[in-house]
């Protein structure tokens, strides 16, 4: 993700999120060390992702694709790439949270081998969370 990425990628995030988006400004943490925030292309942009590499655990932070674009394997795409990252940078587990009422989500990563490992009330503004882990060695 590139500066001149903030602006589309801040609007897809609210029109998706609504109440429980990024803040604007919190998307620079794109730039900071250990973090990997990526775009998905099909002729323009689509979607990105967000991971967190800087502990000792990778951290997905956000998958978002285009309403319009979603069904066609870009979700899958993008989730695919920050894992090879996270592998690549030597992490041995990767975690998320993801709200329990978001099925396409809890389905995306149920097929990359999430499991569920805990549920935080009121993580999001209207709703719990699911915690999930997905173990990289091996
Ligand atoms: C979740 C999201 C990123 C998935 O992206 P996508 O490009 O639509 O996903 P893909 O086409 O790669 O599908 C991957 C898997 O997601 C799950 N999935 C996708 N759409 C689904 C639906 N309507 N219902 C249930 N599961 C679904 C399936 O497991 C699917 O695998 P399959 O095609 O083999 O059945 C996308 O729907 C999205 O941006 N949603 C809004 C933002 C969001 O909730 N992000 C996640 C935050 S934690």
């Amino acid at each position: 993700m590139k500066r001149s990425d903030l602006d589309w990628a801040h609007d897809l995030d609210r029109r998706l999120f609504l109440d429980a988006a990024w803040e604007k400004e919190d998307m620079k943490e794109a730039f900071l060390p250990g973090r990997r925030f990526i775009v998905g292309e099909a002729g323009r942009p689509e979607g990105w992702a967000a991971m967190d590499a800087s502990g000792a655990f990778a951290h997905i932070l956000s998958i978002d694709v285009e309403p319009s674009f979603q069904g066609r394997g870009l979700g899958s795409s993008l989730l695919s790439s920050l894992l090879s990252s996270a592998k690549d940078m030597g992490k041995k587990k990767c975690i998320l949270e993801v709200s329990c009422d978001n099925e396409k989500a809890f389905g995306l990563y149920k097929k990359f081998g999430f499991k569920t490992r805990g549920r935080i009330e009121g993580y999001y503004p209207s709703s719990d969370a699911f915690v999930m882990e997905k173990d990289l060695e091996g």
